[in-house]
């Protein structure tokens, strides 16, 4: 790995630039799926100082807590439920750019503004979902989706 790991500059767009392939490479050696999720967490949350970044993986009928950086979260998040279980059932990114407007919206933290989910899928079924939250309204848009997408697909080589 090079010294210049995780130090970005710059705007948005750019800090993803810099990181995805990044990401790439701390997963192109690495299978077992926990740990990728861990990293990748780590790195996301280092990168943009996210409020709470983190993973839930499905597990039978609902989402089970993985993964994350930040404060203590919900354990569990039934299929179609809060904006997750929305993200698992439309297996579709949900940008939310109001938290209090997404009706059912599942309130882990009252300190999240605004959220996003992406699923991730493997054989068109979703295996788990990256969940981002920021202290803020309005924090996501189709940049984050786009690449956050692109970060959901790097973890094909995991084994389920
Ligand atoms: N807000 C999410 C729940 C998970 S926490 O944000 C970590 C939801 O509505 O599904």
């Amino acid at each position: 790995m090079t010294e210049n790991l995780l130090i970005h500059k710059g705007n948005k767009e750019d800090k993803y630039k810099t990181l995805l392939p990044q990401i790439a490479s701390l997963l192109e050696g690495e299978n077992d799926l926990i740990a990728a999720m861990a990293n990748v967490a780590a790195a996301l949350k280092q990168t943009f100082d996210f409020f709470w970044v983190g993973f839930y993986r499905v597990k039978g009928n609902v989402l089970v807590l993985s993964p994350f950086q930040g404060t203590l979260a919900c354990t569990r998040i039934a299929y179609g439920k809060g904006v997750c279980g929305t993200a698992w059932k439309e297996k579709q990114t949900q940008i939310i750019p109001d938290v209090d407007l997404f009706p059912g919206h599942i309130a882990c933290s009252s300190d999240s503004r605004s959220e996003i989910v992406v699923p991730l899928i493997h054989d068109n079924e979703v295996f788990a979902v990256l969940d981002i939250d920021s202290d803020r309204l309005n924090s996501f848009d189709q940049t984050d989706a786009d690449y956050l997408e692109k970060v959901a697909a790097l973890f094909k080589n995991c084994d389920f």
